[in-house]
Order: C-alpha cells, then sequence, then structure tokens
C-alpha cells in the first residue's frame, strides 16, 4: 500500500473516472435474484455515485471477493472471507431465487454469505454509495423493507466512514478491524493477524490489542477528540458513538466532504490514516505509558525501561540461533516472544514469506553492512559489533591501549609481589601464635583486596555477574568442607554442596592444587568461562581464591548427573525416550556452543555421563567444561603430554598420541549417544554373544541389520523407531577410526533433528576387534587398537 505521487494521483483519478463512466454504463449497481457475478468477467457491481466498486480481485496469489474505493484500489474495505481464498476460474457470485447470498466455486464448498430462514423471492443486492454492500428485501413499491445482510458488519482491517466498531446487542456480533497477518510491502497474506482496534463501549474509547492483550488506548471521547490521537489526525473528524438497547457503537465522518478518511491497521500494529501514522502502538514496550501506551503486568524481570528492538542491517556470526518457523508468528510475535525471553537479544524474520521467526541468544556478534539482512536487536547493539571487522580502523588506538594495558599489569604484578611477600614475611612470625587457618582468610582477604582482585570485579560487572567469595563464606557454607556435604568427585577436584548465607544452593568445586597457573592468568580464564552462558552449560556464579586454594562456585543441579539413572536398572525406568531424545539434543547443543563460540573455542575433553548434570526439568547442562582450559592453555588443535580425560570416552588419537580438537569431543559424543541409548557403560560392557565393547556391539547390531536390539530395555519399546536409529546412526558416525571422518557438532545437530541431512553411512568405528580376531587374542595394531585402552587408564580421571 504505497502512497503514489499526487500528480500519478491525479492522472490516475481521471483516468479511472473515465473507465468508470463506461463501467457505470455497462456494469450496474445491484444483483436481483437470479443474478450472477463472474470471477472470469471483467464486469463489477458499482456503487450509484461511481466511488465503490464489487468485484472479484487478486491479493497476493490469493482471489478473494472485495469492495473498494475507486481511486484508492489496493485498500479493500471488505473481503468475502479472510480465511478461505476463492478460485480464480471458476467463482460466481450469485443471488438467487430463495434469497440466498453465496459464492460459488468448482471443487470448494460454497461460501454462504446470506442464506434467509424462510425463501425471500423479494431480495436485491445493492452497492451503496457509503461502500457497503447491502442485501435487501424489498416492497413491491421499490422501498426497502428490511437490511437481512451488509458488508460493514465485516470489517476486515480498513474502517471507513459510516462503518462501526463496537458491540451489536441484538445479535452478539462485534464490530472490530483486525490486522492482516502480513502486509510489509513484499508479501501481503490478508489472513487475521495479531493486532485489533476495537471499540471499548464501556469506557468509551478506542484500544489497540496485540493478541488480546491491550498495548494501547485512546484514553476516553471527550468534546469529539481523544486524548492520545493528535490534534492534527482528527481536525476533520466528526465522531458518533451509539449506546442503546440495540448496539453500542463508534463511527466517523469528516466535516469536509472532498477530503477521503480511511483508519487502518497494519499488520506490524500501526493504526493509520491512508499513509500517515495515528499511532505506532508496537512502540509500546510494557513500561511506556506515554502516549496512551499500557503498562504491562507480566514484564520481565531481566528487560528495563531503555530496551527498545532496533532495526540494523548486516550479518550476525551466530550459529546458535533457534529457528521456529511456526507460520502464524509474524514479526510482531517474534519481538514479542523475544521480549519475554531473558536469553534473546535478538530475532529475525525466519521464512520468506514474512512469516516465522529466528531468535538470537545472549552474546550475539554483529557485523554492520547495508546489503544484510533485517535484523532486531535489543538496546545497544553497538556492544555486538563483532571487533575482528572494525580492527583495522581502530589499530592504532588499540596498539596503545595494549601498551598501556601491558605496562599497567607488569606495575600492578611488581607491586602485588611486594606486597604479598611482606605478608608472607609476617605470617611466618604470626603462625605461632595463632590458628593457621584464620591467619591464611585475613592473609586472602587483604591479599586479593589490594591485588586487583576489584579491578577485576569491575570489569566483570559490566559483563555478568561472576562474585568473589570469601574463603570464610565458603567454608560456612560448605560446613567446613565437611564430608557430609561432599558430592562427589570431579575431574579436578572434590565437590561439595554448599548453602549460601542467602540460602542460595550452590555446587562448589574445590580445585586440586597440580595446577601451575598464576592467579592473574587463572582470573582470565574464568572471565572467559564466565561469558559462557547457555542453557545447556553448567552456569559459573562465582569463585574463590585463597593463596594455593583455588574453588569454583556453580549453580546446583538437584537431579544428580546422567550416569546415576541410565546406567541404573530402576532409576533408568524414570528417563523414557523422549526425555533421552531431548537430553541427547540439550548435550549437542551445549557443546555446539562450546566449539562454535566465537570468541573461544572450548575442547571439552572430559565428556561423559558424570558430566551431565540435570536440571528440575531434567534439562541436561554440560559441566566441567571450562576445566580443561584452566589447566592446559592448549589452542583449537593440540598436542599434550598430560591426558586427562576417561577411559571409553577418548578419542583413538587423543588417548594414543594426545592429539586434540573438537573431533575428540565428538568421539566422546558418540560414545554418550549410544550409552544414552542402550543404557550400558562403554567400558563395562560384556555380552556373551558379543565380548566386545559398546561400540563394537553397536557396529555389529547394525551390520547384521538389527540396530534396535541395542536399544535399553527398561524403554519398553515405547520409543520412536525412527529416532533411535536416526540416533544410532549418529552415534556410529561418531566414533569413526578417522577424526576427519566424523561429523561436526553442526552436521550432528541437523542429523538428529533431520532425516534427510544423513549422507553418509558409518563406517568400522574405532577401538573394534571383530569377534574372530578378540577370541584367537590377536592384537593387530590396525583391527584391534583395544590394547592402548591400558595407557589410559593410569591417567583416568574418575568423575564425580
Ligand atoms: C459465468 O459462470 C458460469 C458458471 O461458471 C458459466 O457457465 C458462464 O459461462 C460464465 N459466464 C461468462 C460470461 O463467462
Ligand atoms: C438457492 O441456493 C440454496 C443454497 O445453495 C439452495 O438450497 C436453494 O435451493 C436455491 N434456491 C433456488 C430457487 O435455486
Ligand atoms: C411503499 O409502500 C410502503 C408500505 O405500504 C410505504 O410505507 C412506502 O411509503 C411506499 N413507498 C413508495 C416509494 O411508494
Ligand atoms: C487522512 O489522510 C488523507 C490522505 O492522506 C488526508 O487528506 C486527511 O487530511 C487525513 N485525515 C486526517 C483526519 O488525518
Ligand atoms: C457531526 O455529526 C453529527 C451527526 O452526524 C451532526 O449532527 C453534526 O452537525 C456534525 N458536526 C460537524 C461539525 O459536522
Ligand atoms: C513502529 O515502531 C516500531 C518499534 O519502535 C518500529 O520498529 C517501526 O519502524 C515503527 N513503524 C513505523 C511505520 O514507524
Ligand atoms: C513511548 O510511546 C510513545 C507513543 O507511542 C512514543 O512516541 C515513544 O517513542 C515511546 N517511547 C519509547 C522509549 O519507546
Ligand atoms: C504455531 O503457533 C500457534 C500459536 O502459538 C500454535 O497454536 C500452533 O500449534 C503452532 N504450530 C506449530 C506447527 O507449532
Ligand atoms: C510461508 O512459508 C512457509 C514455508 O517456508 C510455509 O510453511 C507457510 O505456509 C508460508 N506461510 C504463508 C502465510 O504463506
Ligand atoms: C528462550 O530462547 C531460547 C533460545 O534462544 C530457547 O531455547 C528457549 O526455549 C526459550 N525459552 C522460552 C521459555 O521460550
Ligand atoms: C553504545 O555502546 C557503545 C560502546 O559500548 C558506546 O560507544 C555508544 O555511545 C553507546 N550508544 C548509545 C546510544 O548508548
Amino acid at each position: 500500500m504505497k502512497l503514489k505521487q499526487e500528480k500519478l494521483l491525479v492522472l490516475m483519478h481521471l483516468w479511472l473516472w473515465w473507465s468508470t463512466y463506461f463501467l457505470v454504463k455497462a456494469a450496474t449497481d445491484s444483483l436481483k435474484p437470479g443474478d450472477t457475478l463472474n470471477c472470469t468477467e471483467t464486469a463489477k457491481v458499482v456503487s450509484q455515485n461511481g466511488k465503490y466498486f464489487l468485484g472479484f480481485t487478486t491479493i497476493g496469489s490469493e482471489t478473494y471477493l472485495a469492495t473498494w474505493k475507486i481511486n484508492w484500489d489496493d485498500f479493500w474495505i471488505w473481503l468475502s472471507d479472510r480465511n478461505q481464498p476463492l478460485d480464480p476460474n471458476s467463482a460466481v457470485l450469485s443471488l438467487n431465487h430463495s434469497g440466498v447470498l453465496k459464492i460459488e466455486s468448482k471443487n470448494v464448498k460454497p461460501i454462504i454469505l446470506y442464506y434467509p430462514p424462510q425463501p425471500i423471492n423479494n431480495a436485491m443486492a445493492t452497492l451503496l454509495d457509503t461502500g457497503n454492500f447491502v442485501l435487501q428485501q424489498l416492497h413491491p413499491n421499490g422501498s426497502t423493507l428490511s437490511v437481512l445482510w451488509q458488508s460493514f458488519d465485516y470489517p476486515i482491517d480498513t474502517l471507513i466512514p459510516t462503518m462501526k466498531l463496537g458491540v451489536n446487542h441484538k445479535t452478539g456480533r462485534t464490530w472490530s478491524l483486525v490486522s492482516y497477518l502480513v502486509n510489509d510491502g513484499s508479501h501481503t497474506n490478508v489472513t487475521p493477524g495479531a493486532f485489533s482496534l476495537e471499540w471499548e463501549p464501556t469506557v468509551g474509547e478506542l484500544v489497540i490489542k496485540r493478541r488480546g492483550k491491550v498495548s494501547w488506548r485512546s484514553g476516553k471521547l471527550r468534546n469529539n477528540r481523544f486524548e492520545h490521537i493528535s490534534e492534527e489526525s482528527q481536525r476533520t473528524l466528526n465522531y458518533t458513538t451509539l449506546s442503546n438497547g440495540d448496539e453500542s457503537s463508534f463511527s466517523f465522518t469528516s466535516t469536509n466532504d472532498d477530503v477521503d478518511v480511511l483508519w487502518w491497521i497494519e499488520s506490524s500494529g500501526v493504526f493509520k490514516n491512508y499513509s500517515e501514522i495515528v499511532v505506532n502502538a508496537s512502540k509500546c514496550y510494557g513500561f511506556n505509558t506515554s502516549g496512551g501506551c499500557q503498562r504491562w503486568e507480566d514484564i520481565p524481570k531481566c528487560r528495563n525501561p531503555d530496551d527498545v528492538f532496533q532495526k540494523i542491517y548486516g550479518h550476525l556470526n551466530f550459529e546458535y540461533a533457534f529457528n521456529d518457523p511456526n507460520a502464524s508468528y509474524v514479526l510482531s510475535d517474534c519481538q514479542a516472544m523475544c521480549w519475554s525471553n531473558c536469553s534473546c537479544t535478538g530475532y529475525k524474520l525466519y521464512g520468506q514469506n514474512g512469516t516465522g521467526c529466528t531468535f538470537f541468544p545472549l552474546a550475539a556478534y554483529y557485523t554492520p553492512g547495508n546489503n544484510g539482512e533485517e535484523i532486531y536487536m535489543l538496546g545497544n547493539f553497538t556492544q555486538y559489533i563483532d571487533k575482528s571487522t572494525t580492527k583495522s580502523q581502530h589499530s592504532g588506538k588499540k596498539k596503545f591501549i595494549w601498551i598501556s594495558a601491558i605496562v599497567a599489569t607488569a606495575l600492578l604484578i611488581i607491586c602485588l609481589s611486594i606486597f604479598c611477600l611482606i605478608l608472607k614475611k609476617r605470617e611466618c612470625t604470626l603462625q605461632d601464635k595463632k590458628r593457621k587457618g584464620i591467619v591464611t582468610k585475613q592473609l586472602s582477604a587483604t591479599c586479593t583486596g589490594t591485588s586487583g582482585i576489584e579491578e577485576f570485579e569491575d570489569d566483570l560487572k559490566h559483563g555478568n555477574e561472576l562474585k568473589v567469595f570469601s574463603y570464610m563464606s565458603v567454608m560456612a557454607a560448605t560446613n567446613e568442607f565437611s564430608s557430609e556435604n561432599k558430592l562427589g568427585q570431579g575431574g579436578f577436584g572434590l565437590v561439595y554442596k554448599g548453602i549460601l548465607s542467602t540460602g542460595q544452593e550452590v555446587a562448589i568445586k574445590r580445585l586440586s592444587k597440580t595446577s601451575t597457573q598464576g592467579v592473574l592468568e587463572f582470573k582470565n580464564e574464568l572471565k572467559l568461562i564466565c561469558e559462557l552462558q547457555h542453557m545447556n552449560l553448567v552456569q559459573l556464579l562465582g569463585y574463590c581464591i585463597d593463596q594455593e586454594e583455588r574453588i569454583l562456585l556453580y549453580e546446583y543441579m538437584p537431579n544428580k548427573s546422567l550416569d546415576f539413572y541410565i546406567f541404573d536398572c530402576t532409576r533408568s525406568k524414570l528417563l523414557d525416550w523422549k526425555m533421552r531424545f531431548n537430553i541427547i539434543e540439550g548435550i549437542a547443543q551445549g557443546l555446539l556452543y562450546l566449539h562454535k563460540y566465537s570468541r573461544l573455542k572450548i575442547i571439552h575433553r572430559d565428556l561423559k555421563a558424570s558430566n551431565i548434570l540435570l536440571d528440575e526439568n531434567m534439562n541436561p547442562k554440560i559441566s566441567d567444561f571450562g576445566m580443561a582450559r584452566i589447566f592446559t592453555q592448549q589452542k583449537d588443535v593440540a598436542n599434550t603430554i598430560r591426558v586427562v580425560g576417561t577411559y571409553g570416552y577418548m578419542s583413538p588419537e587423543y588417548a594414543m598420541d594426545g592429539i586434540f580438537s573438537t573431533k575428540s569431543d565428538v568421539y566422546s559424543f558418540g560414545v554418550l549417544l549410544l550409552e544414552i541409548i542402550s543404557g550400558r557403560r562403554n567400558t563395562s560392557f560384556y555380552d556373551k554373544d558379543h565380548p566386545l565393547n559398546l561400540i563394537g556391539h553397536a557396529w555389529e547390531l547394525w551390520n547384521e541389520n538389527e540396530p534396535l536390539q541395542l536399544v535399553d530395555r527398561s524403554l519398553n519399546e515405547s520409543f520412536d523407531p525412527d529416532e533411535v536409529l536416526r540416533c544410532i546412526h549418529v552415534g556410529l558416525l561418531c566414533v569413526e577410526q578417522y577424526a576427519n571422518d566424523r561429523p561436526t557438532m553442526s552436521d550432528i545437530i541437523s542429523m538428529l533433528t533431520n532425516k534427510n541431512a544423513m549422507v553418509s553411512l558409518p563406517q568400522q568405528p574405532a577401538f573394534y576387534c571383530k569377534r574372530d580376531i578378540y577370541e584367537e587374542k590377536l592384537s593387530s595394531k590396525e583391527l584391534c587398537t583395544s590394547s592402548i585402552q591400558e595407557i589410559t587408564v593410569s591417567e583416568e580421571m574418575e568423575s564425580m
């Protein structure tokens, strides 16, 4: 709906008048009983004053019967049925001799516009000068006896003079405008959309609702004016309200006959007079109470009054986006859903046709560009601008900042060392007099207090809420690390349950004192890890450094870890297939996030069932993901002499050569997947017919075309065989011998959710020994690599 240039308008106007002149001659303003109007004919019904048309028309790619005004030919005033397009080749409007007004087309149920209780043979359908298409019962002398049906009773998204909003008490029918689902300039879909404009007779005001919820109110109509509509937008309007036993209604007329007024509500929630904005209801964000906007009851806690979505163009370099292709969602739904989901910072349309949403989670990175996509981002989106693209422009400034930072850090370290040295000396002298523990606490308090921790804390306050805890508070929370509070042994230290003074339950990990890492490096690492936020990762809440002691505080997971359920005959019944599949997907999403997160690439290196914790809704959360990084400082693909990890989950190249990459995590994921399906540990697996590990067993069943034999018996056959098969298939692809053959996490996610994404068949997995060879105790390195298991046993880290 574009406003054309004025000149063009005048020309068009003239042309239309001219063509109408002939049409009026040819066409009529009414249908008598027996008359039809064919969609294939060009003839239309034309009102007597020549201003309004009724005819078949095409909107988008669909055909409807419509009324419209001559010089505004794409503002439809009425449409036959927004939910039921007509057949463009056979639709016929007819009024028959029983007084039935209907639209029939081949092979489709007819649309009955009016069906009289008793047959009437004196009816006539007329397009009035107001644009109202009415079916009347006539007196033989030609005067109207009654109005049987009228198009103004079925408004779409447009209000013109003498049309009503409100309620008809006799029929119970309400008159309101409902926006199109989509009308954004490039797409039009006339099915009812998100916004409505209604008349509230009790208060006497207009309201705009989004999906039934009031977002804007005009204010009570006083002295022919609405408080929240600008004077300019209503100067030439004369409002009429009616309130009696029959109806409570609102309508308007223009005081200047030469000036047209046409109100309509756009799919985006903008209320317009033609192309002029009267009110933009999508500016009402729940906090905004100016201009008639309504405050919402249910504003999410994470939002504040400045949070407003801004339209930007460019690309988001973030692969972890959440798509919801639901075709009944339009832009305003995406906005509302993103706004109410605290882990959402932006959204864009998913589909090509203006429907469906794509949401961007917390830390999205953005590259500006005019030829990019249309994206809506919350708040000050400049914080998301991808630094890598703007680096060159600021390199000079950056260099300076770097140098200053290095100098400052060096000075800080020197001061710190001197200070700590002094304190250490004092500690020795005090040691005899006081209990060592207390002294340590005091020392740590002073040492950390003056050593830049505060500065570090300030840093953190900008991006996240990582807290620094005092050793004292940690001791209090864990009852001095009492054995009753011990939850288990994690990969890198003991884990305790703690209750903070605020009552919050936390998991407290006391790292084993084997790290050679300095305090600063450690803190930098923590800062990075704290930025990792994903619903499938356990959230780090804070830390405490006290001399040699390094303690991490995590969110507490009440439902323990995955191994607690799947490897236990009775508890495994609690996890049905739906939950298991949800867990598999969650782990995959969490891993993808670790691998692909644009600033850090984290390789977990110790993925296993006991590192998958479950929240109160049994959603999986990967734990221990930062530890591998904190303990060693390797890059993407690297070699390590110290093999950390758990026997049974380690890929051959890692276990044997210490080479690790994201593909070693993929391997562990594959093992985990097979374990979740079968309910059995890879390592403790034993089956008298198949003396193999779980991977080998799965591979044999796959080759014997009996893959479903692998499924955990406690699932009682109640699973989706298609899904299970896909999972087994993916699992086998993950445990392939050669890292390059294994899929990436993003491949895995698309394979898990989409049948057609399966491309390759699995090949023989690593650590697979053919039964006969196994029995003959051959240990050819090519065929049977199980001998390396012994290498890694010594390095095995037991789980928490
Ligand atoms: C109008 O439609 C009817 C029914 O489809 C058809 O029989 C008739 O030929 C059409 N008339 C014209 C003029 O196209
Ligand atoms: C008019 O149409 C209705 C509904 O299709 C039908 O039941 C009725 O018989 C028709 N009347 C005449 C006179 O054709
Ligand atoms: C038609 O008849 C009705 C009822 O008898 C009467 O009220 C009306 O005035 C008549 N109209 C004309 C135009 O004769
Ligand atoms: C409505 O729009 C028309 C066309 O733009 C304009 O001429 C008219 O003044 C407007 N009326 C009001 C009340 O804003
Ligand atoms: C407004 O409309 C009413 C009823 O339609 C009419 O009586 C009144 O004169 C109109 N006012 C103006 C200023 O046109
Ligand atoms: C209406 O407001 C929304 C939200 O502020 C904005 O994105 C949109 O561009 C506005 N629409 C118009 C037509 O100004
Ligand atoms: C609040 O709503 C008014 C009226 O729609 C609008 O003019 C204003 O820009 C909005 N404020 C914010 C912060 O969105
Ligand atoms: C799409 O969303 C609507 C409204 O929330 C819902 O009723 C419908 O079931 C959804 N459709 C699908 C396919 O998810
Ligand atoms: C939009 O496209 C999707 C597929 O991309 C389709 O499922 C949906 O029906 C379409 N919606 C509309 C309103 O055309
Ligand atoms: C919030 O968004 C995330 C993805 O951004 C999605 O996984 C999650 O289900 C959403 N939560 C709700 C309550 O819609
Ligand atoms: C947004 O943030 C950037 C950097 O954090 C700052 O330079 C800019 O002034 C901010 N813009 C607004 C409008 O607050």
